[in-house]
Order: structure tokens, then C-alpha cells, then sequence
């Protein structure tokens, strides 16, 4: 009956999401920057984790000032990358595995380099002009050329490029290298629907959605109020409240359009990256008339500090937060995150990856993690991220949690490429390595496997409803029930052994320990996460 409730479930919703940042994969062509051939290659190794999806960032023709997010053509693959055709072996490949493939949608901006920028740019009356955001400027008192308001790019500065040709400015919420597209223009909406309609025509099985919550702003562009708590040493963006550059009504109306055309193909699915807190967040699921996106992303494990009291109350905020519709989503690293490892430490990044898939909603994994890579020193002179090149010294860099794969200790560049690679590898690659921890039960790898494991086997897990015990100090207690099958959570944040079961709770066997060895009866050791039986509650 168990594994019947959990089949009952679309895939999206008990599965599990890898994500491929495909640069730093595997190299198939010795250039030192991954490919779709490397990604083909080591598919054997997202098998055998026991994941169900991958998502990949980016792999569209693009200059790569964003690393991807800068799009020269929708509808192609980055030659760095390969060829549609690697694509489509690629695809395969995937499915034939029982996988399935997400790509990265980007559709608030393109690159400056896509044909559609290059003929708005041309003139102010080009056919494709209003497919951007153009406006004149404010002449300020002196009779200087000003901004047409205060709006602050996320990598720091104006939000507005002057075009000298044309005497206009044009707006980018990221790079000036990446011009805002205009959701308000008909055509640009066509045009971008039929992007979508390529890929899924194609078979892929679904989208992440860049920065969804940017792609319609206020009408006639007012300025963003100014945030009074602002210091210098903060990140730029953060001066303003992003209220009118950002989260307006009519992207809804948008993303109803996304899903109609997705669940036209069946069974896909929408992920949309979306930084809001909880109440708004939340909106992008739609109603069950007009449904949203499938999963908006929900970040707080990433943005909020690590600690047992923090973590109930965000778990219990973002589930009475949700609609009786919406499916959670939980994830605890990606590309432009600080890896969990170098946040916390690696003891408790086995908690994490513990937290991260037992608790109720559809969990994203980021490449690496799996092996627990923490920090990766970058020398001034190789850090390549466009975000930390413009805001030095705030701590902003992403450059850390992408760097290679290390796939073994015994070859040149970790066996990740034969050229040294595009950033550089963790500095511990040699004994931190796919290939080691594959012959080391106790390793991260290993962990994640295990977890991956019992969460397919246990419907609890993947589906089953979701109960607070306790939270204190270090402790955090929860249980997964599902039919008859209950199974009890216990996680020591802490460096002291804990008791783990309030007394009532009758605990049966323990099924997985992060520690691995012999588990204490009742007693959760120093950074010990454990999964138990707990006996039927009516025996
Ligand atoms: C979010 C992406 O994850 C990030 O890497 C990128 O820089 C921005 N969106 C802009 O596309």
C-alpha cells in the first residue's frame, strides 16, 4: 500500500532534482570547461546517487559574461558546449536511464549579443525596439544626463545603460551585458512562448525559470524607495526596496500562460527562482483553476543561519504558508550559493543533507555537495565571476561553489578535464573525489546514496505528512508518517551527545545515522542525524 500512496504522486513531487552546472561537469573536448558529451559520460554517476531529474544551467549560444544567463539564441546550444545533436544524445541518454531533463529558462533578459538586442539597438523605430526597456533621460538641474530613476542593477550600479547611438538608456536588472526583455509587448511574448515550444517539443521534461519574480515591472518605471538600514558594506542592489522593478501582478498572468503551454505537453514541469518571503512566494503556485509554476523555489534553507530554533520556525512558517494546492520544495546549495560545507562545516553538512531529504516537499541537489566540497580558495587573478568582479571584497563571489567536479585522485585535473580547468579544483581533490568516496562507506557520497535510497523506499519520506516534536538549543526532532508507516528525525546540531525521543515516543530500529557505526540507544551523538522506526501509534 505504502509504495502505492507514493506512486500516487506525479514524479516532480517524490523525486529528487540534481542540478548540473555544466561548465564545471566534465570536460569531453580537453578545452577545461565542461561539456553536454562530459555530461553524457558521467550520467552513470546521477544514476547511481538516485536522483530523479537534473536540471542544467544554461547551455544556449552566449558570450558568457553571466556564465550562461546571457542568451545570444534561445533555440541553439552553446557551441563551447556541443551541438543540438549532443543535445538530443544527450536527452536520450537521460531518458533512457528513467531520468528525466529540466533546462534553464531565462526569460527576463537575453544577451546584448542576441540578433533581437542588436536590431532593437539599431533605432529608436526598429520593429524589435519595444522588445526591450527603452527611455529617454532625466535632464537633472545642471543639465546633466540622468538615469531614468534609481533602480540598482542586482551586480551593483545603475540599472541603466546609456546607448549613445540612439540617445536613449535601456534597462538591466543583472549585466549591462544582459538588456531587460519588454513582457509588456505582444509579439516578444510570442516569440518567447515559442522558445519554450521548441525545448518541449524536443522532450524535455520541464523548465527552471531564471528569476521569474523579475520579468514585468511597474507600470511607467517609478522609483524604488530607498532602504534606510543601507551601509556601504553592503551588496549595492540592496540600497532599494526592489517593490516596483520587481514581484508585479501581471507576471501571474504570464506564468499562467508557461503552465497552460507546459501541462499541454503532459507531464512537465515549471520551477521558478523566485526570492520573496513566504506570503508572497507562495502566489506563484496560481490556484487549481489557474495554476503557476509547479515548485517556486523556496530558498530559506540557504538564507537563513543554521540552527535547530531557526530551522523549526522556518519549516513551520513556509508549511502554514502554503496553499492546500502547493507542493514544497526544499534545497540547501546551488551556483550561486555558498556551498553548505563551507557554511557549516562538513559534520554538520551530513545533517543538512539529512534535513534536506526528510523533510516533506521536492528537495534540488547542487553538483559537489554530494562529496561535502566546502571552501575553495580563488586567486585574485583567477576569480571569473562577473558579480564579484564589480563588488570586490563584499563576499559576494560565486566562483567557490562552481568550480569542477573532482572525479578521481589518481588523474591530471581530477579527471574533470585533461586542460587545467576554468576555475580551479577543491584544493583536497585528491582525497575528495567521486572514485574515493565510491570505496568508502563512510563518506558524504555514501550518505547521500543511503538517504536517496531509503527515501525511495519509504513513501513516508517522500510524500508522507510532516509533525514538529521538539526543537531546542541543538536539537531538532520531526516526524514523516504515511499510512502505517511512522518514521521519527532526530538531528544534534550541536556538539553534545543529546538524548533524542521525548518520552512518550516509542522509537523502534534505527534505519540511517549520518554518523554510520553503532547509534547510541536514545542518545543522538555530537553531529549526528538519525532516521528511526517509531512503533504503530495504536500498538
Ligand atoms: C539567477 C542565476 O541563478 C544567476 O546565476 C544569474 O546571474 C542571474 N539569475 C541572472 O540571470
Amino acid at each position: 500500500m505504502a509504495s502505492t500512496l507514493a506512486m500516487g504522486h506525479p514524479w516532480w513531487e517524490r523525486g529528487v532534482v540534481y542540478q548540473i552546472y555544466p561548465r564545471s561537469f566534465q570536460d569531453s573536448n580537453g578545452d577545461g570547461v565542461g561539456d553536454l558529451a562530459g555530461i553524457e559520460r558521467r550520467l552513470e554517476h546521477v544514476g547511481s546517487l538516485g536522483v530523479d531529474a537534473i536540471w542544467l544551467s544554461p547551455i544556449f549560444p552566449s558570450p558568457m559574461a553571466d556564465f550562461g544567463y546571457d542568451v545570444a539564441d534561445y533555440c541553439g546550444i552553446e557551441p563551447l558546449f556541443g551541438s543540438l545533436d549532443d543535445f538530443d544524445r544527450l536527452l536520450a541518454a537521460v531518458h533512457a536511464r528513467g531520468l528525466k531533463l529540466l533546462l534553464d529558462y531565462v526569460p527576463n533578459h537575453s544577451s546584448d549579443r542576441h540578433p533581437w538586442f542588436i536590431e532593437s539597438r539599431s533605432s529608436r523605430d526598429n520593429l524589435k525596439r519595444d522588445w526591450y526597456i527603452w527611455r529617454d533621460p532625466v535632464i537633472g538641474p545642471d543639465g546633466e544626463r540622468l538615469p531614468p530613476n534609481n533602480w540598482i542593477s542586482d551586480f551593483g550600479g545603475s540599472a541603466w545603460e546609456w546607448d549613445e547611438a540612439t540617445g536613449q538608456y535601456y534597462l538591466h536588472a543583472f549585466l549591462a551585458q544582459q538588456p531587460d526583455l519588454n513582457w509588456r509587448n505582444p509579439e516578444l511574448r510570442r516569440a518567447m512562448l515559442d522558445v519554450l515550444r521548441f525545448w518541449l517539443d524536443r522532450g524535455v521534461d520541464g523548465f527552471r525559470i531564471d528569476v521569474l519574480w523579475h520579468i514585468v515591472k511597474a507600470e511607467g518605471l517609478p522609483d524604488n524607495p530607498l532602504n534606510p538600514l543601507w551601509t556601504p558594506r553592503d551588496n549595492e542592489r540592496d540600497r532599494v526596496f526592489q517593490v516596483n522593478s520587481t514581484d508585479q501582478p501581471e507576471a501571474h498572468a504570464i506564468t499562467r500562460e508557461f503552465r497552460q503551454l507546459a501541462d499541454s505537453y503532459g507531464d512537465r514541469v515549471l520551477i521558478g527562482e523566485i526570492f520573496l518571503p513566504n506570503e508572497r512566494l507562495v502566489a506563484w503556485y496560481g490556484t487549481p483553476d489557474a495554476p503557476e509554476v509547479h515548485l517556486p523555489f523556496n530558498f530559506a534553507l540557504i538564507e537563513n543561519p543554521w540552527d535547530a530554533p531557526t530551522l523549526a520556525r522556518l519549516i513551520l512558517d513556509y508549511e502554514a504558508a502554503l496553499p492546500p494546492w502547493g507542493w514544497p520544495n526544499w534545497v540547501i546549495g546551488n551556483h550561486d550559493s555558498p556551498r553548505i560545507a563551507a557554511r557549516i562545516g562538513e559534520a554538520q553538512a551530513r545533517v543538512a543533507a539529512m534535513l534536506l531529504l526528510t523533510l516533506r516537499g521536492t528537495p534540488t541537489l547542487y553538483q559537489g555537495d554530494e562529496l561535502g566540497i566546502a571552501e575553495v580558495p580563488i586567486p585574485p587573478d583567477a576569480v571569473q565571476d562577473p558579480r564579484e568582479l564589480r563588488q570586490p571584497g563584499l563576499g559576494l563571489g560565486r566562483d567557490p561553489a562552481r568550480t569542477p567536479m573532482p572525479w578521481r585522485g589518481d588523474e591530471a585535473h581530477a579527471g574533470f578535464s585533461t586542460a587545467p580547468p576554468w576555475l580551479p579544483l577543491n584544493p583536497d581533490w585528491r582525497t575528495r573525489n567521486v572514485a574515493g568516496q565510491e570505496r568508502d562507506p563512510g563518506s558524504m557520497l555514501a550518505l547521500y546514496r543511503a538517504l536517496l535510497a531509503l527515501r525511495r523506499e519509504r513513501p513516508a519520506l517522500a510524500v508522507g505528512a510532516f509533525g514538529l516534536i521538539e526543537a531546542s538549543e541543538h536539537k531538532l526532532v520531526y516526524t514523516r508518517t504515511s499510512g502505517d508507516e511512522r518514521l521519527l528525525v532526530a538531528l544534534n546540531l550541536g556538539q553534545a551527545p543529546l538524548p533524542y525521543a521525548p518520552e512518550s515516543t516509542r522509537t523502534g530500529p534505527v534505519l540511517l545515522s549520518t554518523l554510520g557505526g553503532t547509534p547510541e540507544p536514545g542518545i543522538l551523538r555530537p553531529d549526528e542525524g538519525l532516521i528511526l522506526e517509531l512503533e504503530p501509534a495504536s500498538a
